[in-house]
């Protein structure tokens, strides 16, 4: 793997800037409300995240924060979208709800997407992934803390690609985009200890290549990030997964998300991706 060249392919995303970011309730372990946020930090923090995208030649489009809704911030669950399908997100706790009208919203605004409205539980690019190289084209659901896995079945009826349900058994790491990241088309790193031991051997069959991470990797939330295929950004906590990418021919590249690690999220939870 490692003597692969690593292309990257330019990306579109959508990013909601922390403007009303606190952690005033607990909806995951790593949340505690007794803690305040440094809203300037997390703000300035996500600015460089977006620079960093932009930087290597994406486009952001930022969505408008909206008060009352702290965790807006973690982009990447308000929708899941494959081939100019977006598939909408419906969240578990009721706190966020109102998060998916404001994605619903954005999509709607811009003719190109089609957009299907979920009816089950589902927080989208958080317990979903696309891998178009993969076998065709496959999907990669996680379920266990968050997402239903009825939402599974309407995801693949919706999007018409094959999904593959993976069962998350650790409250840590609650998302699949925090024990699980696809480094480009086809290839995924993973934290094994996140699943049950039949989703680990599904993962070990059909990613024989995997990078695979370990528990303090998922816990400095070094799983929790973007890749272009080539560019694979993560956050400065996540030293050794810098390195095991890097091992594998990627080039890491690090930024400061402390603040936004407070509600339980780093630089894949503040990402969207697009894929019209
Ligand atoms: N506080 C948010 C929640 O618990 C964090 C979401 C993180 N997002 C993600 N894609 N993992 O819902």
């Amino acid at each position: 793997m490692s003597y692969t060249e690593r292309l990257p392919r330019n990306r579109t995303y959508l990013m909601c800037p922390p403007e009303h970011f606190t952690v005033e309730y607990a909806i995951n372990p790593w949340m505690d409300t007794t803690v305040t946020v440094d809203a300037g930090l997390a703000l300035k923090q996500w600015e460089q995240l977006r620079t960093t995208l932009t930087g290597l030649g994406h486009v952001v489009h930022v969505l408008d924060p909206e008060p009352g809704l702290p965790d807006m911030v973690y982009s990447a669950n308000g929708a899941f979208s494959v081939d100019g399908t977006v598939y909408g997100a419906r969240f578990k706790y009721p706190q966020r709800t109102a998060e998916a009208v404001a994605h619903q919203a954005f999509y709607l605004a811009a003719e190109s997407w089609k957009f299907v409205a979920p009816e089950q539980v589902n927080e989208g690019e958080g317990d979903f992934a696309y891998l178009p190289g993969a076998y065709g084209g496959i999907v990669l659901a996680g379920y266990g803390f968050r997402t239903d896995p009825a939402a599974h079945a309407e995801a693949q009826e919706v999007l018409g690609r094959p999904v593959i349900s993976l069962r998350l058994v650790d409250p840590a790491f609650y998302h699949l985009d925090t024990a699980l990241a696809a480094l480009d088309d086809r290839h995924v790193t993973y934290y094994p200890g996140a699943f049950s031991p039949a989703s680990q051997r599904v993962l070990a069959q059909l990613f024989p290549d995997a990078v695979l991470a370990d528990r303090e990797d998922a816990e400095a939330f070094g799983l929790n990030l973007v890749s272009d295929g080539r560019h694979v950004i993560l956050n400065t906590e996540a030293v050794a997964m810098g390195h095991k990418v890097r091992e594998a021919g990627y080039l890491p590249v690090h930024v400061d998300l402390s603040e936004l690690k407070r509600g339980g999220g780093s630089v894949k939870c503040a990402v969207a991706e697009l894929r019209a």
